[in-house]
Parts: C-alpha cells; structure tokens; sequence
C-alpha cells in the first residue's frame, strides 16, 4: 500500500480513537484537572493529524520534531489499542444493561463504568506510555550488549573450527547522536579481534550523507579476514522523497562506495570466498529480500551461482523472513544465515533464554539462534535505532559467534 494512503487510515484510526476516549474521559469535566488535562488530550490528536498534513506535503520538521511527533503519533496510538478491549467490553456490557429495562430500574438509570474495567483500561494505557518513555530517557540505545553463541555446523571445514564471527546489523547511523557512546560500542566490536565481520544492512535511516563524520569510527570496523556487508530496506532510499530520480541513484551509488571506503566487503546477489590452509568458506550476500513486490532486490539464485551444495556457506539476507520463504526449503545446504531488520521491535522482554516481543506476531525468527533441520539462522537485534529513539528490555547488540565443526 502506498505510504500516503497507509497514513491517512492510520491517522483517521488514530483521531476517531481520540474522540470515542474523548467519551470516557469526559465524565471527569466536572474535576478540576479536566480543563488542562483536556488540552494536552487535544494537543496530541492536533499532531497526529499534523503529522499527516507534513508528510503529505513533504515538509520536512528536521530530525527533533520529526521524532518527537513520530513518538507522541505511536505512543499514543499503540496505548490506545492495548486500552480499546477493555473500553469496547465495558460499553457492550453497558449497551446489554441500557436494553434491558429492569437492569435499568435496579441501578436507578445510572450505569456505572465498572471499576475493574475502568482500572484495567488505565493501567493498559499507561503501561506502553510508561515503558516508551522509560526507553528514551534511560538512554538504553547505547546500553550495547556482546551476546556470544557457539554454532556447531556439520559442514564447517576443519580449518575453520573454531573462527570467531562478529555479526552486527541496522547500524541506522543517521539516529545515532550520542558520539562518545557510539564509539565506545564500535571499541566493544573491535576489542573482540574477531577473525571476520559480518553486517547484515541498514548503515543509514534514509540518505548516504548520514554518513558524513562517521567515517573514521565506522572505518575502525576492521577483521584479519575482512568485513562483508549486505544492504537493507533501508539503505535505498525509499522512504523519504527525492528531487529527481538521479538524486536517488546518486546517493545509493555514494552509499556504496561509502563502505567501500570504509573497507568493507558489500555483496549485492553475490558471493565471495576467505581461503585458509587451502578451505573455503564461501559468504553469499543478497540485497534486500522482502515478502511483498516492494523493496523485492534479493535474488538468492544469482548471488548463490558457481556454488555446489557440497560447499560451506553463509548467507547473509537483512530479512530473516527469507530463511522460512526461500533457505529452509529450497536451498537446504545453506548452513548458517545472518539476519537482522527486525530490531526486536526495540520493546519486550529478553532475559535469559526467555523472549518475547510483538514483533513476533510479524517475524517468526526476530532476535537470536535459531535451528531447522541442522540449518541456523541468527537474528541481530540491531545495533542502532530506527523511528523511535528509545529501547525497552531489547537491547542494542554486538554477537559473537563460534563455529564449530560437529
Ligand atoms: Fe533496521
């Protein structure tokens, strides 16, 4: 769906949501809270539709507005879902009660709200509200964590057990402001003094000029068996808007020989090799891959080609939705894939082996090592941010992995 018409049902969604809590919300207007309250109420629906009317006429807020309206637009939405099954009980149950006349007679026309639904619904609006907030002003997306995971792979060659990987993804460099922090994660990357670095897409929010003063910190991401790179959805350029069609291509071909200068590998539906004592491991790196027609530029077969099924392979593919669609089916020799894109939704819990997001409602495999019939996929939760600025309970990662010959 076209990004417009997708915004305009979410905003009219969003605004008719505002006005059936309005109904709620105003049987407190005799409470002196109400007036002030009201207008902060009103305030956030004027930005949702605000946030329409800029987008539709591509007016650019610059980046503090645009992420302050963008929080405000989702905080308030996702809270007022969550709240909704509560709210849409309590009226059908008042809408029963209102049709039965002796139901009416024995409350003396007066219908109370249930208190229990009542508290259920606040405590479901203020929970996302609560938690988004805390996710911001906790500064946890700089909070970087090593996650380390030993792969045993039955096809790794023996000169290769052993090899320490470092996976990251979704650097998204155009969010980052917090230089020091920022540093001190690409030192984390560093300090690991893995054999071989392997990014899985999203270097940038929109445009290739993010980059500009990134180079000398994102160049220091270096391995003695070179950095590989994959691109993401968000690495084309397609979700923002352009003068012209060579503006676009100008800033997708500087955006590749961005990380080639800083000297990293980037595969476009192509594969590459690291010999050692005459092995092969062989890195196989799409563009990106997606379920639907848009942003469809991953093309597994041609960047697979002069490989036999006998060869190790790693694939690296920034939607880990192509390992179920394409890897686990057709391409069963492919032994580890690394993934990212999903970010872990940056909100739920992940403590221990113990997950669980929202985001798994649209991504079956979203953060971690994941096994199917001895072919592996892990999911990087991201080392950046996209959209909003904050992370609760996921956070922003480095992983390192063993491979071990089984
Ligand atoms: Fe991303």
């Amino acid at each position: 769906m076209d990004r417009a018409v997708f915004l305009f049902f979410f905003t009219l969604i969003s605004i008719l949501l505002d006005i059936y809590f309005y109904q709620i919300f105003k049987k407190y207007k005799l409470k002196k809270w109400f007036l002030p309250t009201s207008y902060v109420y009103w305030s956030i629906t004027s930005v949702t539709f605000l946030n329409f009317f800029f987008y539709f006429f591509s007016l650019d807020l610059g980046y503090f507005f645009k992420t302050l309206f963008f929080n405000l637009v989702i905080g308030n939405f996702i809270s007022k879902v969550v709240a909704l099954p509560f709210i849409l009980i309590d009226d059908i149950r008042r809408f029963f009660i209102k049709i039965y006349p002796y139901k009416k007679k024995k409350q003396n026309n007066v219908i109370p709200r249930s208190k229990f639904l009542s508290i259920s619904a606040s405590l479901a609006y203020g929970l996302p509200l609560t938690s988004l907030t805390y996710g911001i002003i906790s500064n946890n997306v700089y909070d970087y964590r090593i996650k380390r995971r030993v792969v045993k792979l039955d096809n790794l060659p023996s000169a290769f057990d052993g090899i320490k990987i470092c996976h990251i993804s979704d650097i998204h460099v155009g969010s980052l402001r917090n230089r020091l922090a920022v540093k001190g994660g690409i030192d984390m990357i560093t300090n690991e003094k893995s054999d071989i670095i392997f990014f899985t897409g999203d270097l940038v929010n929109n445009r290739s000029d993010e980059l500009k003063g990134w180079g000398d910190d994102l160049s220091k991401i270096k391995a003695p068996l070179g950095v590989y790179s994959v691109l993401g959805n968000h690495d084309y350029g397609e979700y923002t808007s352009w003068k012209s069609e060579n503006e676009k291509n100008r800033n997708f071909k500087n955006l590749i020989t961005g990380q080639k200068e800083f000297g990293w590998k980037l595969l476009m539906n192509e594969n590459d090799n690291v010999i050692v004592d005459g092995q092969k491991l062989n890195i196989v790196g799409v563009e990106n891959w997606a379920s639907s027609r848009f942003q469809q530029y991953g093309e597994l077969d041609k960047a697979y080609s002069g490989l036999t099924d006998e060869d190790f392979k790693i694939l690296m593919t920034h939607n880990p939705s192509h390992w179920n669609a394409q890897v686990t089916n057709n391409y069963r020799d492919i032994d580890l894939t690394l993934s990212g894109h999903t970010h872990g939704l940056q909100y739920g819990i992940d403590i221990g082996k113990f997950r669980v997001s929202p985001v798994r409602l649209a991504y079956k495999q979203w953060a971690d090592l994941y096994e199917l019939n001895r072919q592996y996929i892990y999911v990087n939760r991201g080392f950046g941010f996209m959209g909003y600025p904050g992370r609760v309970g996921i956070l922003p990662e480095i992983t390192i992995l063993e491979l071990k010959k089984s």
